[in-house]
């Protein structure tokens, strides 16, 4: 197949995992046969540095004619002086809300091998596989802002309509997995959270009475997701909470290297993004953990270009690696970067000769 996918490092070890990302694209293109255009562009702290905005009208064009958008991750603290007038993160927030990508899809499913890599017990970590749906285009994090000298104010605002279209994403994927949705608010405090709250339980009835509703306050969903992971199946919520849930879940996995996303709207190309930061302190010394962005690249091909066997060929090396200790130190391994990418490459390339023959350009999926 052909596909035309925008690439952008972004800053810090962004730059390290998209190189491991790309080398996978390669792998893919040469042993599959597909023709993927790759087109690199500025975002975040690089985007300032070199045209002084974090998203330059340039990359927002080349993302709006992609088929997919693939990012490393943003910021450092070079550029995060609190009276700066443009930051990293407006770069890729403006993203997401220009391509409309309302739904943020976060699975988290810890893997066996690496349960000792996690602070919470073994015992409480199996059958642990849940997904969370974050609201991503709405919220505190887009209300307006006022900032003077001795006050300062987010606007959190909602509309059913928002509300709507991410609960039926969210509802729609626990129909495909074991349809029960957890809504997580904060209604005995928030107006917004009461809306929520309305909304989901009136759409819930009328279009998935199949989809078994809870709903349960954020501070206790913080709790329960330590206590009783393995409960959940979707989770959905707004931006913030599901911003600050979805790092403590991570930890459920034993290392925020290890998590994916996926960005999507309801038309248009999707953007996936490792839900981990731009970790400065890592960046450019070969030791960050490509894993997540790989998952990542995994759910790019399966969403939003098709490629469901290539999806599940790189999930299943990333587990190859990771069951064999193949891993950075992280997750307790002795890999860097590079090595821990190329391992990944190799095993990928170990299950395309086994399903389709040794060094075979093989149809998958074509
Ligand atoms: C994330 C990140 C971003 C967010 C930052 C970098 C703006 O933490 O994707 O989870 O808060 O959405
Ligand atoms: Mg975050």
């Amino acid at each position: 197949m052909e596909a035309n996918i925008v690439i952008l490092p972004g800053d810090g070890v962004g730059v390290d995992i998209m190189h491991e990302a790309v080398a996978v694209l390669d792998q893919l293109a040469d042993r599959c046969g597909h023709r993927f255009t790759l087109v690199k562009r500025l975002i975040g702290g690089a985007a300032i540095d070199a045209v002084g905005q974090p998203l330059p009208s340039n990359t927002l064009a080349s993302c709006r004619a992609a088929d997919a958008i693939l990012l490393g991750a943003v910021g450092g603290p070079k550029w995060d002086d609190p009276d700066a007038s443009v930051r990293p993160e407006q770069g890729l927030l403006q993203l997401r809300q220009a391509l409309g990508l309302f739904a943020n899809l976060r699975p988290v499913k810890p893997h066996p091998a690496l349960y000792d890599a996690s602070p919470i017990r073994p015992e409480r970590l199996a059958g642990v596989d849940l997904m969370v749906v974050r609201e991503l285009t709405g919220g505190l994090y887009f209300g307006r802002k006022l900032e003077m000298a001795d006050t300062a104010e987010d606007v959190c605002r909602y509309s059913r309509a928002e509300i709507e279209r991410v609960v039926r994403q969210a509802a729609s994927l626990a129909r495909r997995r074991r349809r029960r949705l957890t809504l997580v608010d904060k209604a005995n405090v928030l107006a917004t959270s009461r809306l929520w709250r309305k909304v989901t339980q009136s759409l819930i009835a009328r279009e998935f009475p199949d989809v078994e509703l809870d709903i349960l306050l954020v501070d206790a969903a913080a709790m329960h997701l330590l206590s009783r992971p393995s409960d959940f199946d979707v989770l959905v919520t707004e931006n913030l909470f599901g911003d600050i849930l979805t790092d403590e879940a991570a930890m459920l996995t034993g290392s925020l290297g290890l998590l994916p996303s996926a960005s999507l709207g309801d038309a248009g190309p999707g953007l996936y993004e490792p839900i981990h930061g731009s970790a400065p302190d890592l960046a450019g010394q070969d030791c960050a953990n490509p894993f997540a962005m790989l998952l990542s690249l995994a759910m790019m091909l399966d969403h939003s270009l098709g490629l469901v066997d290539e999806a599940r060929l790189l999930e299943s090396a990333v587990d190859r690696c990771i069951e064999s200790g193949q891993t950075t130190v992280d997750v307790g391994g002795r890999l860097g970067t590079r090595a821990a990418g190329a391992a990944v490459r190799a095993e990928l390339d170990r299950q395309l000769d086994q399903r389709y023959g040794r060094g075979q350009p093989a149809a998958l999926s074509a």
